[in-house]
């Protein structure tokens, strides 16, 4: 929905991103960006000589606040884990014809600078990626430095205020408006904790092919889905993968770190794989799951950060293997799904397949239906279900 944000007087109109997306009914900020852009403002805490930076910003409602005003604009580094928020925050900051030169954007792997003054941090849903990015601000940046957290009021429980205290120090809350809250820390805990990440956990491999069976090494970044252990739904999808020809051009569409793939990899070292996602930790854990559990087979490998199929050539490769999201942000949703299927129609050459996993009652079979005129039940059992689709 493209409303105006209005704060301070300033009329921003923001999209959610990608623009297309069928959901559009939810908007692209929320009560916490208004509150915190609010506070900083009355409190004339940022200037032409602050350092801002601002992380988990969804589609540039606070980054497009600070290259407003003609003259007098911070710095200000963005850092997000998701390549869709950071297109996000570009393509608003364009329509709404700012100059975003004080704007540099850094991926949550990228070190963080460590001149830093004020911290916006709006906070990640993932409790793993909000304790990464604590360990990282307290060992990156001067400890003078203003931290101030920002959420929707329901989200702040008291644990996640313990997550703070933990990681950085002393922390309060300010009072609830129109349902946000602020979290203001200040860095005086000493402890300095090691990042528990990234998570390595074993994966026993069957093979089917001449080679033998083998234990595999998944190592995980903080935001990667299934960090902790192989996810139930994908372990049915690798149960029922199809059989891949030698010289297939497969894609592992929201790859995570790279199970599939890896698998796929394992039964068919004759396969091109290209593995496709929007978070930077699922890419480089994708990759460092390939480097470090089939390096003989790096160079079949393409790991590419994108919003779903974006910019793939139509009609290029045979299958698609997806086990989809059903979460933007906070906002639970079946577009992306939707987005994924679409484009695989597009990308997939005539007679290629899209296999998908899905939660019974998710019913994609009914989206495949729609876009290739065909699905096939591959298998299914009291939760998950396997579907196939044809490109005609
Ligand atoms: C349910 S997880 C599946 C991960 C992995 N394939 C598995 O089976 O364990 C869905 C993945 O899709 C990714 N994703 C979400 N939106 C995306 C998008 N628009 N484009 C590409 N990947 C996306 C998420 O980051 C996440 O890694």
């Amino acid at each position: 929905m493209i409303s105006p944000f209005i704060v301070n007087d300033k009329n921003l109109f923001l999209s959610r991103f990608p623009v297309a997306q069928v959901n559009r009914s939810l908007q692209a900020w929320d009560s916490a960006d208004e509150y915190l852009i609010n506070y900083v403002e009355e409190q004339g805490l940022i200037n032409a000589n602050t350092k801002v930076a601002i992380f988990n910003d969804a589609f540039g409602a606070l980054a497009s606040n600070f290259c407003h005003s003609a003259s007098e604009k911070p710095t200000v580094i963005c850092i997000n884990d998701s390549y869709i928020s950071s297109q996000g925050i570009s393509y608003n900051l364009e329509q709404n014809s700012l100059d975003d030169s004080n704007i540099d954007q850094l991926n949550s792997l990228d070190s963080l600078p460590n001149d830093i003054d004020i911290i916006l941090f709006k906070i990640p849903k993932s409790k793993s990626l909000l304790i990464e990015q604590l360990i990282q601000i307290k060992k990156s940046v001067n400890h003078n430095c203003i931290f101030i957290a920002a959420d929707r009021a329901k989200e702040i429980h008291s644990a996640t205020l313990k997550v703070f205290e933990k990681h950085l120090g002393t922390t309060k809350t300010s009072l609830a408006v129109k349902k946000a809250r602020l979290v203001f820390c200040q860095f005086d805990n000493k402890q300095i904790h090691q990042s528990p990440f990234p998570t390595v956990w074993s994966l026993a491999h069957i093979s089917t092919n001449d080679s033998p069976s083998r234990d595999f090494s998944i190592s995980n970044h903080a935001n990667v889905y299934a960090r902790e252990k192989l996810d139930i739904g994908a372990r049915y999808f690798i149960e029922n993968l199809p059989k891949v020809a030698a010289n297939s051009k497969v894609i592992d569409l929201g790859c995570g770190n790279g199970v599939i793939g890896l698998i796929v990899l394992a039964n068919q070292p004759e396969a091109q794989v290209q593995f496709i996602d929007e978070s930077t930790m699922a890419i480089a854990s994708a990759e460092q799951n390939i480097k470090t559990n089939l390096p003989e087979s790096i160079d079949n490998c393409q790991f590419t950060l994108n919003d779903s199929l974006t910019d793939i050539e139509g009609g290029s490769v045979d299958l698609i293997l997806c086990n989809p999201p059903f979460h933007q942000n906070t906002a639970t949703t079946d577009h992306i799904a939707w987005q994924m299927f679409k484009d695989s129609h597009r990308v997939l050459k005539k007679g290629g397949e899209l296999r998908i996993i899905g939660n019974q009652q998710l019913a994609y079979h009914i989206k495949l239906q729609r876009l290739f005129g065909n699905e096939t039940l591959i298998a299914s059992n009291n939760k998950f279900v396997t579907q196939s689709a044809i490109k005609r």
